[in-house]
Order: C-alpha cells, then structure tokens, then sequence
C-alpha cells in the first residue's frame, strides 16, 4: 500500500520528470499501455492527478473513466486539446505551463523567419550536396531585416516575437480581439492585417474559437512571395490553402512548427525546399523542457498540499 496518489501520465515526459513525481505520486504511465482502454478500466477509479501534453491533453471519454480525479496538469502552455468545459463541469482545476516557455518559442519563431527568408535548410543542402563546388553561388535570397511583421495573437509569446523582430528593424502589425498599449499597428482580424505585411508569425491559441483564422482569404490577401510562419497550432491556418498557396509560389516560404496530424503529417509539406519543418519543438531545450517540467510538478503538489496553484488555466 501506498499513500502517494496515482498520477495518471498521459503524454509521455522526460525520465527527470517521472522520478520527480515518483517522490510524490504513484507514477501510472498510461503512455506506454498498449491496451489503453483496458489500462483505463484498469486504473481509473484510483487515478487522482492527471498529466498531459499539449498534443495528447485529455478527452472527454477518458476524463469520464476517472470519477476520483482532482487535477489536470498540462506540461505546456496550450491547453486545446484538453475537454476544458468537461473539466469545469466538474470542478478540475486545469494547469499549464504558462511563462516559462515564452521567449523559447519566440526564439523559434524568430530562427524559422530568417531561415525561410534567407533559406537556410536549402543553403545548407547546397553546400553539403557538393552544388557549390559543382554549379557555383546558391541564387540570391530575401532580406529579412526591415520587413514588415504581422503577428497573429499577441499574447505573452506575441509580444516576445515582437520584441526580437523590432531589433530587426520590422515594422510590426498585430491581430487580436483587442487593442493593446503596444506602439504596434493594431488589425481587428488577420484579413483586414494581411496586405500590409511581408511575413505573417501565427501566435494564437489553438482551440475552436481560433480554427482556421489564418484561413485560405487571409492568405489570398498576403502580398505574393509572403512568409508565414506558425509556432501556435496547426489548427489555427487553413492547411489545405497554405499548401495550394506554397504550390502556386503566392506564397514564398514558410516555417512550420505545427501542423494538422501531428506526427502524421502531410508528406506533401516535405516536397517543398522553401519550407523549414519543425517537429513541433519550438519549447524543446533541455532548459525549458526542464522549467516546464518543474511548474507542471509544482502545480500537482500545490494542489496535493492544498496550496494555491501556480498556473492555473481559467
Ligand atoms: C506547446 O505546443 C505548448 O502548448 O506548450
């Protein structure tokens, strides 16, 4: 017997986070069950905690196999995938990782413009591929410095994006429900901040409120050879219509860190040489995994410990 509550883990962790929690909790890594319904029926009427993943968060099927469930901790910022409504039903409170993971995926937002602009992954392949020696100079690429940003949702990550572009030189536009106090050009919409820019970041969160806002007319209206760039969801753009537009060259690159099927993804974005992928790691360095990995834990033991919680999603 044991008094440490099971903490049903979900998306997989770092080992470092697992023997964190083992201190506290009984560690049940419904991850690696192969029958998950039958580790569900199994497991479930014990499990008190649960920890997620911003890909795998927690349905409102598996949130129903867990009557005696008292937290939903979420190892990053987004909480889409997460039955938030389910949640609140029933009282769960529901953490993320909010702050520490900011200026990561801001760097990374940052790293895939001027990689796209400047084309980094088909300059590195020119060299390595013997091109170079063989046909001479790559063909010239765009300048990144002083062109024009619009940032999708300027939230904390938004807002670090900017922050980086403006040492840059960019003039900076962003879309949201509301005016800030920022001495950026402010859109209601992306459509309406579309033709006055030269790349686009996507920052918003994911979830239904924001599907397809990035849609096939906000992209229609970006001025030919536009960048985008997507460090938010893979539901926030119209995939179909970034790939139609990456195929008729309106649009001229692309970064992308998320996409629709993840891992999964549509093999059609590996033809493109002018896209830089991701596989979804813009938070993905020892050092923020490891601070994402500390705030999901201290949430579950301020919940434990009957302590205010740190993070906790409204
Ligand atoms: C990652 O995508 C996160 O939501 O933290």
């Amino acid at each position: 017997m044991t008094d440490k509550p099971p903490v049903l883990v979900i998306g997989p962790l770092p080992q470092r986070d697992l023997d964190a929690m083992a201190r506290r909790f009984t560690v049940l890594p419904y991850f690696a069950a192969t029958d998950k319904a039958a580790y569900l029926a199994e497991h479930g009427a014990s499990v008190r905690a649960v920890s997620t993943r911003g890909e795998t968060g927690i349905n409102a099927e598996q949130l129903a196999a867990l009557p005696n469930l008292g937290i939903v901790a979420c190892y990053a910022v987004g909480t889409d995938m997460v039955d938030l409504a389910a949640c609140r039903a029933r009282n769960i409170p529901v953490t993320n990782t909010a702050g520490v993971l900011t200026d990561e995926v801001a760097d990374m937002a940052l790293a895939l413009l001027l990689a796209a602009f400047r084309q980094i992954p088909a300059a590195d392949a020119w060299v390595r591929s013997g091109t170079w020696a063989a046909q001479g100079a790559m063909p010239l690429q765009r300048r990144m410095y002083g062109k024009r940003l619009g940032i999708v949702g300027l939230g904390e990550i938004g807002r670090a994006v900017a922050r980086r572009a403006e040492g840059f030189a960019m003039p900076i536009a962003y879309s949201g429900r509301s005016k800030q106090a920022v001495p950026y050009a402010y859109y209601p919409n992306p459509l309406a901040m579309a033709p006055h820019v030269d790349a686009l970041v996507v920052c918003a969160a994911g979830g239904p409120a924001t599907r397809n806002l990035v849609s096939a007319a906000v992209i229609a209206a970006l001025p030919k050879g536009a960048v985008l760039v997507n460090v938010a969801r893979g539901t926030v753009v119209e995939e179909a219509a970034v790939i139609e537009a990456l195929r008729s060259g309106h649009l001229g690159a692309a970064g992308l860190d998320v996409f629709l099927n993840e891992p999964a993804i549509d093999p059609v974005f590996a033809t493109f040489p002018n896209v830089v992928l991701q596989p979804h790691a813009a938070s993905a360095t020892y050092e923020t995994r490891g601070a994402m990995g500390d705030l999901m834990l201290a949430n579950m033991e301020a919940w434990l410990d009957g302590r205010p919680l740190l993070t906790p999603v409204a």
